[in-house]
């Protein structure tokens, strides 16, 4: 658990998100949902963030295996890693067996990592690789510090020279090939491989987190084609999610709130040798939502900075409205003739080409409707043309003031009333409205669809495993007898439902709600004093030991309570926290710091009322109220299914209808009890 209290929220969130600090906490626009204002939070006291737009919460192992999209062991490694903790995995002696254990991806990834470190060796170190690859980039003029922050490289002329290296240091040609540094063919009956990149400078790439996860490697030949060859996509690498650059430069986009978007690798590395160092790639590929999506993360501004030729321009302008479209402000510069970002750097030096941008980079939609103007002439077809083109390109921009402004700069430019172009870009939009909110329908229905099954399993999955904490934390617990009291809280969650939809399963789906609820006691109050000598958890558990959760999550979460409380501690939130599973550890945080205020849909929904915990002396009641409907629904259930039993009996198999009816009776009586205490207006 160590890694858990090394790992500094605020820390880990501001490698990929850049925050602002009002008040106790810090807030950001939600990486996990798409959204103009900030709901996203970091408590940097309580170790946890919660976006109060998309619900998505947690803790630090949390938040990197969502925002990287790693599993529970993989996160806890990325964050041994950045805090320089060793953790087990790293004492294997046995190299062999080490790797064998790994999961595909990590296998992938530790082959790029050991080709990246051979690639980089041979250019420093080999022969070959100093007199080709280290002359090659001496003379393109980078410094020996610009390719080592970018970790470049060489690849020797020779068919196997890494699969050789590779194999003797334990890497099976299947991971070789799966990493994409070696090709396997089938040729007469025989399987050939050999190494994918030869005879070239090879540029890694980084991911946000400085992992490699692929190489981009140029041909040191003046005609030969392909002049860069790329890694294929697999387990690590997604092309459309990366872009070239990310890693070096986050920490300058996020400090300059911008970023400059150029194509290539070398763009990127010269720029950066020149001081200007909030630069990224787009490798040469149209812009992609991915790409974009990482860039938004830490700015909203964009530079796009083009080529020198007119035809790169025009092919990239689609690219464009999707950066538009994600509500970001887009500049635009073009590079004089035959220049790009690196050989017009390299010319002029990093002053005069920040200089350069200063004075030539213009608003996205002027610098389009200036290109297309530039093209109609006087031609009136033409130029209706690219009046519709502009409105377009206007009509993805979200903010409605901004889309004015355009609307009018455009009119200008091109000498029509403004309103014509309103009118045009209202039409636009009213048809997307329309195709949108279809659209939108079918989404959410499949989306619903895939939550449940996700749900479901994940619980599953997570059910053996219930977690213990460490003897260091036992010994030095003293639980917190006095948390504070906020007030009754929240709803029934749509996962809450979707969990008690799961075929034959008949109970009403607020049994799911008492769960939680006692979940929520327990952790809140759980060593309040109710009665006498009696603590909240010594009653409560006593009161429900008879009875089963049955949302799996409240039932694993009631187990590791009960685990904690067989080893003297009485659990609270920040236990859970430290020591539960991802998906325990965001249910700790969404029932612990929701809305304050009870909510008003409950009692439309349920017409019941439930006292609230705002004075310790209700407490009892409270918790009395939820246990006694905790039982009622469970009697319910039981009602429902001896109900559906007599229906299903022959006629005839009169003992035993006998049999279950007196059962039934009952169990009407302990129902009737129950009702007493609670009144009418109490149960549904
Ligand atoms: N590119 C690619 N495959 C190619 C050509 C280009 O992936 N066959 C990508 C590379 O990422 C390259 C970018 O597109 O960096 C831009 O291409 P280009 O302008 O041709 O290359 P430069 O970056 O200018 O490279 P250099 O200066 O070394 O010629
Ligand atoms: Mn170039």
């Amino acid at each position: 658990m160590q890694i858990k209290d090394r790992a500094d929220i605020l820390e880990v969130v501001q490698d990929f998100l850049s925050l602002k600090k009002k008040g106790q906490n810090y807030w950001a626009c939600c990486p996990f949902h798409n959204e103009k204002s900030p709901s996203f939070s970091v408590a940097p006291a309580k170790g946890i963030y919660k976006c109060f737009g998309c619900g998505a919460a947690g803790d630090s192992v949390k938040f990197v295996m969502d925002i990287e999209g790693l599993s529970y062991p993989e996160a806890l490694k990325y964050l041994a890693n950045k805090y320089s903790i060793e953790i087990e995995e790293d004492k294997h002696e046995n190299l062999d067996e080490y790797k064998a254990q790994q999961t595909l991806r990590e296998s992938v990834l530790i082959a790029m990592q050991f080709a990246q470190r051979h690639f980089q060796k041979l250019l420093t170190d080999d022969d070959e690789g100093k007199a080709l690859g280290m002359s090659y980039f001496k003379e393109r003029g980078f410094s020996l510090l610009t390719i080592e922050k970018f970790g470049l490289g060489y690849s020797k002329d020779d068919w196997h020279d890494l699969e050789k290296t590779a194999v003797k240091e334990g890497f099976t040609e299947e991971i070789l090939e799966k990493a994409g540094l070696i090709i396997k063919k089938e040729e007469n009956g025989k399987t050939n491989q050999y190494d994918r990149f030869r005879n070239r400078v090879m540029f890694p790439v980084y991911d946000l987190a400085g992992k490699v996860i692929a190489f981009g490697a140029r041909t040191l030949k003046k005609d030969e084609k392909p002049k860069y060859l790329n890694s294929p996509e697999n387990e690590v690498y997604k092309k459309s999610e990366v872009l070239y650059g990310i890693f070096q430069a986050k920490n300058d986009i996020r400090n300059s709130d911008n970023c400059y978007l150029c194509e290539g690798y070398t763009d990127v590395i010269s720029l950066h040798q020149a001081g200007v160092q909030n630069v990224v790639a787009s490798s040469g590929t149209s812009l992609t939502e991915g790409q974009i999506k990482l860039v938004k993360r830490f700015t909203e501004n964009i530079t796009v900075l083009y080529d020198g030729d007119n035809a790169g321009v025009k092919a990239s302008l689609r690219g464009i409205d999707l950066i538009l479209e994600q509500g970001m402000n887009v500049r635009a510069v073009v590079f004089p003739n035959g220049e790009d970002p690196d050989s017009y750097v390299q010319k002029v030096g990093g002053a005069a080409f920040k200089d350069f941008l200063q004075e030539n980079a213009k608003d996205f939609i002027t610098f389009k409707a200036e290109l297309l103007l530039g093209e109609v002439k006087t031609d009136p077809i033409r130029k209706a043309g690219a009046i519709r083109e502009i409105t377009n390109s206007i009509s993805k921009v979200p903010d409605a003031i901004k889309r004015e402004i355009y609307a009018q700069d455009c009119a200008k430019l091109f000498t029509i009333e403004v309103q014509i172009l309103l009118t045009e870009i209202d039409k636009i939009l009213i048809q997307k409205g329309l195709q949108e909110s279809k659209q939108k329908q079918e989404e959410q229905r499949r989306n619903a669809e895939k939550q449940k099954e996700t749900k479901n399993n994940s619980s599953n999955f997570y059910f053996d495993d219930i977690p213990l904490p460490t003897e260091e934390y036992i010994s030095n617990k003293t639980p917190s007898e006095n948390a504070e009291y906020s007030a009754y809280n929240e709803d029934v969650s749509a996962e809450d439902i979707a969990l008690f939809q799961k075929k034959g399963n008949k109970i009403h789906h607020a049994v799911a709600v008492h769960e939680k609820e006692c979940i929520r006691l327990l952790l809140k109050y759980g060593s309040f004093l109710i009665e006498n000598d009696t603590k909240l958890w010594q009653y409560l558990l006593a009161e429900i030991n008879e009875l089963q959760f049955h949302t799996p999550l409240y039932l694993q979460m009631l187990t590791m309570y009960k685990e904690a409380v067989s080893q003297n501690i009485v659990a609270d939130d920040s236990y859970m926290i430290r020591f539960g599973t991802p998906q325990i550890v965001e249910t700790v945080v969404n029932i612990t710091t929701e809305k304050d205020k009870p909510s008003e849909n409950w009692h439309a929904m349920h017409d019941i009322t439930i006292p609230y915990e705002n004075d310790a002396t209700q407490l009892p009641e409270t918790v009395f109220s939820h246990i006694l409907r905790l039982k009622g629904e469970f009697i319910d259930n039981l009602l429902e299914n001896l109900g559906l039993e007599i229906d299903a009996q022959h006629e005839e198999n009169t003992e035993k209808i006998d049999e279950l009816l007196t059962e039934f009776m009952r169990l009407k009586e302990i129902q009737k009890e129950m009702d007493k205490p609670l009144g009418k207006s109490m149960r549904r």
